[in-house]
C-alpha cells in the first residue's frame, strides 16, 4: 500500500514538479565515484521515432490514440537494483530447501522500474541515482538505456557494490517477499555538481523523488509537487483511524498539495483532491461514510479498471478538521488467478503510469482507471518490468481514448 499526494498548482509544461517516495528502505550510495556525462543523445532521436503518433497508428479501422504528451521529459530520482525473482509453488518454511518454479534476473528498483514504465508509455525520463561498476550495475544500465531513459546522469562508482534484491513470489498467496540489499558506498549530494544538477533539470516536466535518495532529493527538489509515502509513515506521521481520515490529515498537513492517493494492491485506489477554490458547501460529510457510499456505487459485475467519484463536499474527518475537497475510488482490474503471476513492481507501474497521466493532462477520472489498468498489465508477468505495457498495447487504447 503506498499513498501518492501531489501540490495544488496547475502543472504548467515550465514547471518543475517533484514527486516524493517514502515506500522503501534507504539505499546506501557513496562517494568515491564518477559521474558519466554521455554526450550521445542518438537514443533519444531512436525513441521518438519509435514512439511518435503516426508510427503508433494502428493498422485497423479503429480511432487512432491521443498524441502523446508535447513537454514529455520527466526526471527520477531514487533507487535502482538487480531483483533476483524466484517464483515457487509455496513460501518455504525455515531450513526447507525448494525449487522454484521460474526464475528471472532483471533490473528493479522504485524509480528505475517507473522511469521504466514512463518509457514505455512514450515519455522521456532521466535518471539520477547511483550504481557500482560492478556485473550488477552494469546490467542495470544497459537495461535501462534499452527502454530508452536517458542515464547520463547516472553515477557509477569504482568500488562498491550495487543495489541487490531476492524476491520470492508466492504462487500460492500471491505475494511477493523482498529481501534488499542497499548499494554501497551511498550516494551523497556531492556525487553531483550543482551545473549537473540544473542539466539534469532543463526542460523537465516533472521530477519524481522515492526515498533512497532524501539528501539529492532535497537539493534538487526545491520545487516539491508531488509526495509519495508508505502507508506505515502516513500511519505514524497523521495518527488518523482510517485511510481517508490519514489522506485528509496529509492534505491539512501539506496545505501545497493538491491531491494524495493511496494504492490498495488489488483493491484498487483512493484519492482525495482538494478543490481549488474553497466553495461555500454549508454542508460537512464525514470522510468515512462518504468513502462508504461511494463504495457501495461500485459494480461488483464489472471487471475492467472504473472510477467512482464524488461531488466536491466539505470533507470532516473526526479529531483531525475538515478540507473541501472530492473523494475518487479507482476499481483495480479483477484478474483471473491463472493470470496473476506477480505484483513486484505494481505501485512503480502504478506512478509510472500516474507521471504519463499528469503530462498528458488527465483528469482523475481518467487517470486512476489508466493507472490502475497499467498496474494491472504489470502484474501478468514475473518481474517489476516485464509486463509493463507500451503505449500502443490494445489494452491500454480504450483507456487513452476514455474522454476527459
Ligand atoms: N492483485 C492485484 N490485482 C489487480 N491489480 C493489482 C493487484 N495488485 C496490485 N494491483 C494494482 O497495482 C496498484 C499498486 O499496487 P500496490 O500493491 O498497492 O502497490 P505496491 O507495489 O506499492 O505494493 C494497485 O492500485 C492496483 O491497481
Ligand atoms: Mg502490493
Amino acid at each position: 500500500m503506498s499513498p501518492l499526494c501531489s501540490p495544488p498548482t496547475a502543472i504548467t509544461p515550465n514547471s518543475p514538479v517533484s514527486l516524493y517516495s517514502r515506500s522503501n528502505l534507504l539505499s546506501l550510495f557513496a562517494s568515491s565515484s564518477t559521474t558519466r556525462h554521455k554526450t550521445d543523445n542518438s537514443w533519444r532521436n531512436f525513441k521518438a521515432k519509435m514512439s511518435s503518433p503516426s508510427a503508433l497508428a494502428p493498422s485497423d479501422s479503429s480511432p487512432p490514440l491521443p498524441p502523446l504528451p508535447e513537454n514529455p521529459t520527466v526526471l527520477g530520482c531514487g533507487g535502482l537494483s538487480m531483483d533476483l525473482l524466484a517464483a515457487v509453488e509455496a513460501y518455504p518454511e525455515p531450513d526447507d530447501k525448494i525449487r522454484s518454479t521460474s526464475l528471472k534476473i532483471q533490473g528493479g528498483g522504485n524509480v528505475g522500474n517507473a522511469l521504466t514504465c514512463a518509457a514505455r508509455l512514450g515519455l522521456n525520463p532521466r535518471l539520477i541515482s547511483k550504481i557500482a561498476d560492478d556485473s550488477q550495475g552494469r546490467g542495470i544500465l544497459e537495461e535501462l538505456e534499452a527502454d530508452g531513459i536517458d542515464t547520463s546522469f547516472l553515477v557509477v562508482s569504482k568500488e562498491g557494490n550495487s543495489p541487490f534484491t531476492y524476491v520470492i513470489v508466492d504462487n500460492q498467496t500471491k505475494t511477493r517477499t523482498c529481501i534488499h540489499t542497499p548499494g554501497f558506498p551511498p550516494m551523497i549530494p556531492d556525487d553531483i555538481s550543482k551545473s549537473s544538477l540544473f542539466s539534469a533539470l532543463d526542460g523537465v516536466r516533472l521530477a519524481y523523488f522515492d526515498v533512497r535518495l532524501p539528501a539529492t532529493a532535497l537539493v534538487v527538489g526545491h520545487e516539491v509537487i508531488i509526495i509519495f509515502f508508505s502507508l506505515v509513515v502516513v500511519w505514524a506521521w497523521t495518527e488518523a483511524s482510517s485511510v481517508p481520515s490519514a489522506l485528509l490529515s496529509m492534505l491539512l498537513r501539506l496545505p501545497n498539495v493538491r491531491f494524495v492517493i493511496v494504492t490498495l494492491g488489488g483493491d484498487g485506489c483512493i484519492m482525495l483532491q482538494r478543490s481549488v477554490t474553497e466553495g461555500d458547501q454549508s454542508e460537512e460529510m464525514d470522510i468515512d461514510n462518504l468513502l462508504e457510499s461511494l463504495n457501495q456505487r461500485k459494480d461488483s459485475n464489472t471487471t475492467i479498471p472504473t472510477c467512482i467519484s464524488s461531488a466536491e463536499t466539505k470533507l470532516r474527518a473526526n479529531g483531525i478538521g475538515t478540507v473541501s475537497g472530492r473523494l475518487f475510488i479507482g476499481t483495480a482490474e479483477k484478474i483471473p488467478p491463472s493470470e496473476l503471476v506477480d505484483t513486484t513492481g505494481a505501485g512503480d507501474a502504478f506512478i509510472g503510469a500516474i507521471l504519463y497521466a499528469i503530462c498528458a493532462g488527465m483528469q482523475p477520472e481518467k487517470m486512476l482507471p489508466f493507472a490502475t489498468q497499467v498496474a494491472a498489465c504489470s502484474c501478468r508477468a514475473l518481474g517489476a518490468r516485464t509486463g509493463l505495457p507500451h503505449h500502443t498495447d490494445p489494452r491500454l487504447a480504450p483507456f487513452l481514448r476514455q474522454t476527459p
